[in-house]
């Protein structure tokens, strides 16, 4: 197994999208197709699954300098209030555009910090936000906490408006790694903040880890995880480390390449956690995720109803998720789109009454093949052959698997193609071998190329 982790360790999508964003027609979108996608979905949806709502809240008081999300760096809490009503001011400009009232069955607040924000105003966004929408059945509300920075009113508030499901982004415990990625938070902080969660009710609670960190050693992420399993979170996100200094305005910086784990270190680092998890019971999930068996993700996995979208791998699938806030995606499942990334620009847009988007794709047909087949497989490890796909691209898409084939990663009948449990690291090699866009801009990529 390890030679083949060596083989098949290569850049690739994590495909929380298909197409990936950087194979989105160069052209963009339209905002007449963007608008008629969301429509025609809204349509064809709303009634029998409801809709999804990302809201970004971009605002951090800290930079944490190896974060590579959207994010800006303030401790002034007077930009909370104007910067939602910009978001509520959007949200208007959609259900406008709708017509008929959305029920919604996830609002999800990413980050950023969504914590930055007081409770009162958490209480306007989402009361601003159903006052134009109703709520679908099983409504679930989430978040994303930073340790230091939630209070016991803050949780207690967002439990009130329906939360049930939160998640801390704890990255790693070891001191010397905290203090090169400037994120000095104690183990103390987190029970604390875990304990309420579970005082308040929360059902769910998910814990973010990260390995392939400057200075990690196989002792500092055994010891971060002996300490996240004590505190039993019922999910924990295991990410790989992205290192991308090349991203303007990110701030990957105070430590370089030569205090990262080499390449075998840090593959090494990826199996010795997933070990660990399983020992303590964990399941895994799609890729990157652990959960108990008790929580609903792994319940939606074993029923096949996971989904995967720019949230992640979620147990509530809708056909449309409008993202609202400076950055956020949104998926109408015939199109993506994507908001302006700064929140000037945003805010300058939303403000002369136009939806804020500035690049995104409509799906072509097979596009809409493709991408069914990929979240199959990065959901279920499955996909059935079907009619859809030409005999062509069938024997195409099976050249391209050979050496997956002959490694025995997969298992491949005239019906469906099967990627082993044990194999399940190596998903996103096998979907490449679909992704017709990659294949189409670079024609020279090879499917083992680095995804661990
Ligand atoms: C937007 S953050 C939200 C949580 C909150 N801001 C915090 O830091 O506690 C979501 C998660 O993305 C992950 N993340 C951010 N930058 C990353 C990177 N460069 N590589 C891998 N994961 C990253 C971290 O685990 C983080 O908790
Ligand atoms: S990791 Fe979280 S708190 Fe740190 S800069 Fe990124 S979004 Fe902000």
């Amino acid at each position: 197994m390890k030679n083949l982790i060596q083989k098949y360790n290569i850049p690739g999508p994590r495909y929380t999208s298909y197409p990936t964003v950087p194979f989105w027609d160069k052209e963009g979108i339209d905002l007449e197709d963007w608008k008629q996608s969301t429509i025609k979905s809204f349509n064809e949806s709303n009634d029998s699954e409801g809709i999804s709502v990302y809201i970004h809240l971009p605002f951090c008081e800290s930079l944490c300098t190896f974060c590579a999300c959207h994010k800006r760096i303030t401790k002034r809490h007077s930009v909370e209030e104007p910067y939602l009503q910009t978001v509520l001011k959007e949200w208007n400009l959609y259900c406008d555009m709708l017509g008929e009232k959305p029920k919604i069955r996830e609002i999800h607040l990413g980050g950023g910090t969504p914590t930055f924000f007081s409770s009162e105003n958490f209480k306007g966004l989402i009361d601003g936000i159903f006052k134009r929408a109703d709520k679908f059945r099983n409504f679930e509300l989430s978040f994303e906490g930073h340790p230091n920075h939630t209070s016991e009113e803050q949780l207690q508030t967002l439990y009130n408006l329906g939360s049930r499901r939160n998640s801390f982004g704890i990255q790693d415990y070891d001191p010397i790694v905290q203090k090169a990625i400037h994120r000095v938070q104690s183990f103390d902080q987190v029970k604390k903040v875990n304990d309420l969660s579970r005082k308040i009710g929360y059902e769910s609670i998910s814990h973010d880890l990260i390995f392939g960190l400057p200075f990690q050693t196989e002792k500092s992420i055994r010891d971060t995880i002996k300490k996240t399993i004590k505190l039993k979170p019922d999910r924990i996100a295991y990410y790989s480390y992205a290192h991308v200094p090349w991203i303007k305005g990110v701030g990957q910086r105070g430590f370089d390449e030569n205090d990262l784990p080499k390449e075998n270190e840090k593959r090494y680092l990826y199996e010795l956690g997933k070990q660990l998890f399983f020992d303590a019971g964990y399941v895994e999930i799609g890729m990157d995720h652990f959960a108990l068996p008790t929580d609903s993700l792994h319940k939606a996995m074993e029923n096949k109803k996971l989904h995967r979208n720019f949230m992640g791998y979620t147990a509530g699938k809708t056909q449309l998720m409008i993202g609202l806030g400076m950055s956020s995606i949104s998926d109408s499942w015939y199109a993506f789109a994507q908001n302006e990334k700064t929140v000037e620009a945003y805010t300058e847009k939303v403000n002369q009454g136009k939806i804020p988007i500035f690049r995104g794709h409509l799906l072509t047909d097979t596009d809409l093949i493709i991408r069914k087949h990929i979240l199959n497989l990065m959901c279920n490890l499955e996909t059935k052959w079907n009619n859809h796909l030409s005999l062509a691209t069938k024997n195409e898409i099976t050249d391209r698997l050979s050496e997956i084939i002959t490694d025995g990663l997969i298992e491949i009948s005239n019906d469906k193609i099967k990627v082993k449990e044990e194999a399940r690291m190596f998903v996103r090699n096998v979907c490449m071998a679909f992704d017709l866009r990659l294949i189409e801009n670079k024609p020279e990529v090879r499917i083992f190329s680095m995804t661990i």
